[in-house]
């Protein structure tokens, strides 16, 4: 792979990073991931290495023990549930699924939601959220672009790669709105975890009413799970869920995730001390970034930052390049449609770290 193009990769290919770059892999502090830094769960470690045996079986074809502990998690009906390879298979079947001719991306946008839409064939219109509104959707201007042909909307609420979120109310006007014209939604709420919960971010409880909503749900990032592979959808068509599951590789989910995700979603100890180190950082590094006269940074419900860079002569691959020799990584946002050369995205690591991280911008700043 070209050097060039490796800034921009996704978060979480530091094997392609530490071979380019000749650094160790345990040695690169991440800020790319946007992966909870207290790591993965003491009681999943346990409860993984005391059954090694599970591995002897399948798992149960309807997860139902799993859903049953996704439904207590969620205050959701378990059979509105359907598990997955992570939250990208469920969005690649969600797409697949639909089959939308036209669809519409609220952007900059994760970008496997394009990619599936052109593998399915069809065709998106990327909606742009913009740097003079600071990224926050504005759902009246959304609304308008929605036609009586649109056959799906999707939204990545708390957005990737901004940070700017909508409330409930806001998803229920434009599900309204989605009612008359026969548009199926897409929320992908990977990071919703990550937001303060007096927020009101998720759209879970609008599930029952809206059966045109398919919210979706992983585990990679809150729960510091990647390589596990466990994502959730969750919807209260029946015909939907029906689908998914038929399409879908009956045990796309390993034992090991199920045994995983039957034990996390418990932790409340792990749930409450993630909530509180993401909160005491986001503010702390905000402020901080405020503070930055060469840096706008957005405000962000979730557990990375938006950054523009305020200084003419550098770009966001300039400063990669530079923190990447600290052994720093982060994402370089300049290939976001709407972004450009002076964009940056980084993570909420561990105090010691975001303080390492902030010097080192502040020295390629100044
Ligand atoms: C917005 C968003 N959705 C989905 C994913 C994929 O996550 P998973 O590991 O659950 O497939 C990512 C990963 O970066 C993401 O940022």
């Amino acid at each position: 792979m070209k050097k060039e193009s490796l800034h921009t990769l996704h978060g979480g290919d530091l094997d392609e990073i530490s071979r380019i770059y000749g650094i160790d892999k345990g040695n690169i502090l991440n800020f790319s991931g946007n992966v909870n830094p207290l790591g993965l769960p003491l009681s999943v470690k346990k409860a993984i290495t005391e059954h090694p045996d599970a591995a002897v079986n399948y798992p149960d074809v309807s997860y139902m023990e799993l859903r049953r502990a996704i439904g207590e998690y969620t205050g959701t009906d378990f059979e509105h549930i359907v598990v997955g390879n992570g939250s990208t298979e469920l969005i690649s079947l969600f797409i697949k699924l639909i089959s939308p001719k036209k669809a519409v991306i609220v952007s900059p946008a994760y970008s496997e939601y394009l990619n599936e839409i052109k593998l399915s064939g069809g065709e998106a219109e990327l909606f742009p959220l913009k740097d003079e509104e600071e990224f926050i959707l504005n759902t009246d201007r959304l609304m308008s672009a929605l036609t009586e042909d649109t056959d799906l909307l999707v939204i990545c609420n708390p957005n990737n790669p901004t940070g700017t979120y909508i409330d409930c109310d806001h998803i229920r006007r434009l599900l309204e709105r989605c009612a008359k014209t026969g548009t199926y939604v897409m929320l992908d709420e990977t990071y919703v975890e990550f937001s303060d919960r007096e927020r009101k971010v998720s759209a879970i409880p609008l599930v029952k009413e809206f059966g045109s909503l398919f919210v979706i749900r992983g585990t990679s990032k809150f729960f510091a799970c990647p390589g596990l592979r466990l994502g959730y959808g969750v919807c209260s068509d029946e015909n939907i869920l029906n689908s998914i599951n038929k399409m879908k590789d009956p045990w796309s989910v390993n034992i090991f995730a199920e045994i995983a995700g039957r034990t996390m979603f418990a932790d409340k100890e792990y749930i409450e001390k993630t909530l509180e180190l993401t909160g005491r950082e986001r503010k702390r590094m905000y402020k901080a970034l405020k503070d930055f006269k060469n840096i706008h940074v957005y405000e962000s419900q979730s557990n990375f930052f938006l950054c523009k860079i305020k200084k003419e002569d550098i770009t966001s691959t300039q400063i990669f390049e530079e923190l990447i020799k600290d052994n720093i990584l982060i994402r370089d946002a300049s290939d976001f449609p709407y972004l450009g050369s002076r964009y940056l995205r980084f993570c909420i690591l561990d105090e010691k770290s975001n303080t390492l991280l902030l010097n080192s911008l502040k020295k390629c700043l100044d």
